[in-house]
């Protein structure tokens, strides 16, 4: 490994001085030629870069979509516009078609004619037309003694009359995005389409197979994939879901290998990874770590335990809240995750580092001093001032307590209403609207479980924040209830309009101002959201010096290693990683095969336990040894990995080899690294991957939808 290293450092500094490392990185795609492509040719690769990206030719980028403008990832795997992207990205819409009598989650949902797919409101699929670099215009005429609120007004005011003109009435979607923290601009240009349907997902035996256990760890069997299908009108553009609509005929769509992978083949990923802080300085690590990541874990856990006490209860409540929780899931276990690997891998220390070679720097020359003296000691007084103010973790609480509490968050849609009656105007149309929403909401809602959620985090917030920090609520609480919270809660949820179904329901048959006024959870609501604003005005006393010294601190860094070739952090728009099949050794003596195969899944079998129960089906196929084309050696592959740098959003990704044919599905990343979002450890961070085998083992031989195996395009068996 080491050597490894050492062979491409001197390499790209001998051939080219912006050649970058393979591995780290999330890179614009437009870009590989200037950064990459000489490197990925050495790795294996087999494409030129226009036919990775091109807007002259069609290429591998027009079958990349983004779900939910960034939510996950997904590509396009048939002419008839199939889609393959994460189970855990089609959770929530799986849930929300879910019920008792038909439990797509427990026992998976497969359409086996077109009639049978089905509608998914709400979802969107995006497809990336072009990129480009509009530093220039962004920036033009803003001089570097401009103040930052004049400088955002004149970026704003760019972006916009750059926006709209190239948006003109093509339809598209347009946005122009910040890199390097405002030191470059790129213009994305996107075709969304809103009729996506689901076609198949496995049972979460298969999808979601080892459970909050087994995520973010390796070694990895789940099988998490689904499919869906883009609709557009019968002209090929996009249309909001109709009947008679027709399959997308895509530009590009995947063609598949079953030629499998082997440890050092080349491989990449294209996608859209969502937010990360590679140049986050060590006073932001600090900070996450005495303040934001134990307050998330902590008001995470609290609320995990009691959903999960009601969702053991029933089969509703489980239905209920599997979206919810294991989302709550997710993200607890990655702030655990990343706290222990900042410190186990000592980034603060490297971070330091880093500071104080800029400081050095710096101080050679005078012109630096001038320009970039002030941004490290800059950047050192703003997180002295946040960690005394408190304002970013109380943000967790107010965000937790509002977003994670249903009937406060229900209410808080309310302020929309709330307008509508005081102007007295199209009121009809906004009950209707209002109406609509509520149904979707109360199906997930249970009374209970909200109320102790309710009762927990006040009590937290009480406790835990400084007093500036608390809400109106806590005066009425003091008053009416003699600091009881309990009873507090109790009143809420008898008292709220919007505590049960059949309240707001009342409500909305005869709807009055008054009434939502007074009501107990539209006050407490926006009671604490005008906490939240509190803490939006402490730290807007430091916004502009912030986004100054940490623009200047980035474009310093570039300065200071001028043969170095930055990548810019994640920001939802589409990159290019790319790297190898490689195993891993976590700890001291432990080494991990960068492969697992079926029989792991049956060694993990444990019927007692949810998480972990093999459908019946999976394990008879698995006694025949029923795996048609898609065992290797007769062994079922199941999950690989790679040394990719991918983050959230990335979710559903494609993993491709030397020629672009998909090899797999990108899912997660390994908990040894899950200090990734702030630095990328070579030795440790990985992609995992499951194996395209196994996908289309489970959706021909598991599920018997062979017409989707057919529809796609199959290469590369065997050899
Ligand atoms: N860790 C994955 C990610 O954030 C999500 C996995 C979802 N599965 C689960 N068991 N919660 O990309």
């Amino acid at each position: 490994m080491k050597l490894r290293l050492l062979a491409l450092l001197l390499v790209s500094i001998v051939i080219s001085p912006l050649a970058s490392f393979a591995d780290e990185g999330m890179w614009l795609p437009m870009l590989i030629s200037k950064y990459n492509y000489a490197d990925m040719q050495k790795l294996g690769l087999k494409l030129t870069p226009e036919q990775i990206y091109s807007v002259n030719q069609d290429c591998l980028k027009d079958a990349i979509v983004a779900l939910d403008h960034g939510g996950c990832t997904g590509s396009v795997i048939s002419a008839k516009g199939l889609l393959i992207t994460n189970h855990h990205c089609g959770f929530d819409a799986i849930a929300k078609q879910s019920s008792v009598d038909h439990d797509y989650l427990t026992d998976g949902f497969w359409a086996m004619r077109p009639e049978e797919e089905l509608p998914l409101p709400g979802k969107t699929v995006s497809f990336l037309i072009r990129m480009e670099d509009v530093t220039q215009a962004v920036l033009a005429g803003i001089a570097d003694t401009l103040n930052e609120e004049g400088r955002a007004e004149k970026i704003q005011a760019a972006t916009d009359s750059i926006t709209t003109s190239v948006k003109g009435d093509t339809g598209f979607e347009v946005s122009i995005e910040s890199m390097f923290a405002g030191n470059e601009y790129y213009l994305f240009v996107y075709q969304t389409f809103s009729d996506i349907r689901m076609v198949g997902a496995p049972p979460s035996g298969i999808g979601k197979f080892g459970g909050e256990t087994d995520n973010w760890m390796w070694p990895r069997h789940t099988g998490d994939f689904c499919l869906l299908r883009v609709y557009s009108a019968a002209d090929g553009n996009p249309a909001k879901y109709a009947k008679e609509n027709i399959p997308l005929s895509p530009k590009k769509f995947l063609s598949i290998s079953l030629a499998g992978v082997h440890e050092g083949d080349f491989a990449m990923i294209l996608g859209y990874p969502g937010s990360t802080d590679r140049f986050l300085t060590s006073y932001g690590i600090n900070q996450k770590l005495e303040q934001l990541n134990p307050s998330d874990i902590l008001l995470k856990t609290v609320k995990m335990d009691i959903m999960k006490r009601y969702m053991n209860q029933s089969d509703a409540l489980r239905i209920a809240y599997a979206g919810d929780y294991a989302y709550l899931a997710n993200f607890q276990k990655k702030s655990i995750q990343e706290s222990k690997a900042l410190t186990r891998l000592n980034v603060y220390d490297d971070k330091k580092k880093l500071e104080d070679e800029f400081e050095a720097w710096v101080n050679l020359d005078s012109k630096r001093i001038e320009k970039y003296g002030k941004v490290l000691s800059s950047l050192k007084n703003i997180y002295d001032q946040k960690m005394a103010d408190r304002a970013d973790e109380a943000q967790n609480y107010i965000m937790e307590t509002v977003m994670g509490v249903q009937v406060l968050n229900f209410a808080y849609g309310a302020n929309e209403f709330a307008t509508v009656l005081a102007e007295n105007d199209s009121v009809a149309e906004a009950v209707a609207d209002f109406r609509g929403r509520a149904k979707e909401f109360y199906q997930n809602y249970d009374l209970r479980v909200d109320r102790e959620i309710l009762l927990k985090m006040l009590t937290l917030y009480f406790k835990n924040l400084p007093e500036e920090y608390r809400p109106e609520i806590f005066d009425l609480i003091k008053k009416k209830f003699d600091n009881d919270i309990n009873r507090y809660a109790d009143y809420l949820y008898s008292k709220s309009l919007f505590a049960t179904p059949e309240k707001f329901e009342a409500f909305l048959s005869n709807p009055s101002l008054k009434k939502l006024e007074k009501d107990p959870a539209f006050k407490a609501v926006n009671q604490i959201v005008a906490s939240y604003i509190l803490t939006r005005f402490i730290q807007m006393s430091y916004d502009e010096d912030f986004s100054k010294a940490r623009r200047l601190f980035i474009a310093g860094l570039q300065e200071m290693n001028p043969g170095k070739a930055y990548y810019p952090d994640a920001n939802s728009t589409m990159r290019l990683t790319y790297g190898q099949v490689k195993s891993y050794e976590p700890a001291d003596a432990v080494e991990y095969d960068y492969q697992t195969t079926g029989l792991g899944i049956i060694q993990k079998d444990d019927q007692s336990n949810d998480e972990f129960r093999v459908p019946a089906k999976l394990k008879e196929l698995f006694d025949a040894k029923d795996f048609g084309r898609y065992a290797e050696i007769g062994v079922l592959p199941v999950c690989f990995l790679t040394t990719h740098d991918i983050t959230g959003g990335n979710s559903g990704s494609p993993v491709m080899n030397a020629k672009g044919e998909l090899i797999g599905v990108a899912f997660d990343g390994n908990s040894e690294a899950m200090s990734s979002d702030i630095k990328y450890d070579v030795n440790l961070q990985h992609t995992i991957a499951v194996d395209i085998r196994y996908v289309l083992f489970v959706i021909d031989k598991y599920a018997g939808a062979s017409y989707l195996v057919d529809e796609m395009q199959i290469g590369g068996n065997g050899n």
